[in-house]
């Protein structure tokens, strides 16, 4: 079957690879990135794929209905993949507003134009929402010492919604809302909430990049606390396969969990980055520990979260492919050797990509 594929947020750091992944793997399918370019919001992570004949980008806010309207209708929109949030934890404890009005108002109107051009016609429809694994809240850290997993829970597709801040706060409202279409209108949904991802194209607000770089410039580090929290680390690679999995094969009205199994408290993480920077940079290994700097927590800082993944390995067979360690070595190669797609980042240059290329932003 041919589909026209609206994906949102497919100029960030997940969506850049589920639009890679779609537009090689499917070049019957096309391809519709949609994206407003935020800050988050980069072309250059899609450069090498730009020129393929099956995709399409559109520059759009999520939250702007008749621009939706406008192009599901011109590219016969039949499935749409939506990515597009705002995604990072410490900006939504400064703006929560930004938070609620993407997060969920942009994702009801993604929901209600989809409901109006596909008008109850669900044949061959789908609406897929990538979440988070932070809607569930946190787990207790019953056994803080020696190896993972750290604690007795798991988060699993029954766990109650609990979320602390106010990133978490809006992806359990978005999700909602797309359980109330599913349930309300006979919608074809589905939802994923994943854990920690990492990997190429990541935005260097979030840990492992703004370490690696930090470490690469002889930076402080500024672990939150005491880096007792713990997260639970998966290739983004293998959240892009799971994506295509799912969309291809999940049940419409369910939601599945996809997580690493791999929990890392930070602390551990961050002196394994520290020795594979040194490592690769032909410094002594362990060298860069005394960036290590400790600062105040996170406001509401989760202690732990940790997937149960066995749902998705049960019903379509999906396990990550990539070891942690062969993981992160990949991950800082691949910062070390794309150094210019990090200072366009940190110079703020890759903003002027987007005039480059398609003259105004
Ligand atoms: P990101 O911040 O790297 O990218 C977000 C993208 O959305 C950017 O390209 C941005 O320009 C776009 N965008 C933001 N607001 C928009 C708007 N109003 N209209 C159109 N486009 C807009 O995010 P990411 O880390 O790639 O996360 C993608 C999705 O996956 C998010 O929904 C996030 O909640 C979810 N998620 C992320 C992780 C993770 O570890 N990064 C884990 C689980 C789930
Ligand atoms: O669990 C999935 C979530 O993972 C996604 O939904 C979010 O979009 C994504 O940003 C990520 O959230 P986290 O808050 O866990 O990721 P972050 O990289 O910001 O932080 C990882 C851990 O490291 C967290 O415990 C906070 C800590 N940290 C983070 C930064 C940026 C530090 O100690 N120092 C830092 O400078």
């Amino acid at each position: 079957m041919k589909r026209n594929i609206l994906i949102t947020g497919g100029a960030g750091f997940i969506g850049s690879h589920v639009v890679r992944l779609m537009v090689e793997k499917y070049p019957d399918y096309r391809i519709v990135n949609l994206d407003s370019l935020t800050y988050a919001g980069n072309l250059a992570n899609l450069a090498d794929i730009e020129q393929a004949p099956n995709y399409r980008f559109v520059r759009a806010d999520i939250c702007d209905l008749d621009a939706v309207r406008r192009t599901m209708r011109e590219y016969a929109v039949d499935s749409v993949i939506h990515l597009a949030a705002e995604s990072h934890v410490d900006r939504s404890i400064r703006d929560p507003f930004t938070f609620a009005r993407t997060n969920v108002m942009g994702t009801l109107t993604l929901l209600q134009a989809a409901r109006e051009r596909w008008n109850g016609d669900w044949e061959g429809k789908r609406f897929y929402h990538i979440s988070t694994d932070e809607v569930y809240g946190a787990l207790a850290l019953t056994r803080p010492e020696g190896e993972a997993p750290y604690g007795d829970e798991l988060f699993c597709e029954a766990t109650r919604y609990d979320p602390h801040s106010p990133y978490s706060a809006s992806k359990a409202s978005s999700d909602h809302f797309v359980r109330a279409y599913h349930d309300t209108y006979g919608m074809p949904t589905l939802i994923t909430n994943c854990s920690n991802n990492y990997g190429p194209y990541q935005f260097p607000e979030k840990l492992i990049p703004l370490f690696i770089n930090n470490i690469r410039h002889r930076k402080p580090l500024p672990v939150y606390g005491r880096g007792e929290n713990v997260r639970d680390w998966l290739y983004v690679e293998d959240h892009a396969r799971a994506i295509d999995l799912v969309f291809h094969e999940g049940r419409p009205g369910e939601t599945y969990n996809i997580g690493g199994c791999n929990e890392w408290k930070n602390i551990d993480l961050v002196k394994l980055l520290i020795r594979t920077v040194d490592r690769l940079l032909g410094q002594p290994e362990g060298d860069s520990e005394e960036l290590i700097t400790f600062v105040a927590d996170r406001a509401g800082h989760d202690l732990r979260y940790a997937i149960d993944a066995s749902k998705l390995r049960r019903e379509l067979g999906w396990t990550p492919s990539l070891q942690f360690e062969e993981g992160i070595e990949r991950t800082v190669r691949w910062y070390l050797d794309n150094q210019d797609w990090m200072d366009r980042i940190t110079s703020g240059d890759y903003m002027r990509y987007y005039e480059e290329m398609y003259g105004g932003r």
